[in-house]
């Protein structure tokens, strides 16, 4: 039995991230002809999106990271957001595109489309495994989305709970009872 068998059940399996990840890349590369493309990965929560989404598009792009924290409450972003890694080279007049795990509230991706925005791209959109619309507490357009989720805490394919389950290769929800009250207020290292 596989050891997260006990606490999280599959929400979104692998076949269904990587297909709908393959038409994203399709989209984008698409809508990105011709232009030089930047994405900019959130750490830690989108490093296997980015890394299969990058893959899934047929242009020559590059690579950015920028790590965030966001203090939680209650398993709740407090849209107190602090940069812990910035982008290695500057960004005005690039074509940028953020590759985020999760927006939940839409704190954490408006703090950092302000900030990004700040920097005088050429242009800048947002790609977001999924989205959690119910909880939405501030209007983020999403260019492309991968997946429209319940609002139920989720896990793996990069997302974690306490920093486990990042590695599962499809999505699960956490079962309630597993929620550690530790881990519902502090700082979330996204
Ligand atoms: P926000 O509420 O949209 O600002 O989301 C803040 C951050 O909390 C996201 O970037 C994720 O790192 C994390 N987060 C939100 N919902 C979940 C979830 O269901 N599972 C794991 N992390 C989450
Ligand atoms: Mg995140």
């Amino acid at each position: 039995m596989a050891y997260y068998e006990h606490d999280v059940d599959v929400m979104i399996d692998e076949g269904a991230i990587q297909s709908r990840v393959r038409e994203l890349g399709a989209q984008i590369s698409r809508d990105y002809a011709g232009r030089d493309l930047t994405l900019v990965g959130v750490l830690k929560g989108s490093i296997f999106f980015l890394a299969d989404l990058a893959r899934a598009i047929d242009l020559p792009v590059r690579i950015e990271l920028m790590g965030v924290s966001s203090y939680l409450d209650r398993h709740e972003s407090s849209g107190e957001v602090r940069i812990t890694h910035d982008v290695s080279t500057p960004m005005g007049g690039r074509h940028l595109l953020l590759v985020e795990d999760i927006v939940d509230t839409g704190l954490t991706m408006q703090f950092l489309l302000d900030n990004l925005q700040a920097r005088q791209p050429a242009s800048l959109k947002v790609c977001v495994l999924i989205e959690k619309p119910t909880r939405a507490r501030c209007k983020v357009a999403l260019d492309y989305r991968g997946f429209v989720i319940e609002d139920r805490f989720v896990v793996g394919y990069g997302l974690d709970h306490a920093e486990k389950y990042r590695n599962l290769p499809f999505v699960g929800a956490i079962r309630e009872r597993d929620l550690q009250p530790h881990a519902k207020i502090g700082q979330n290292s996204d």
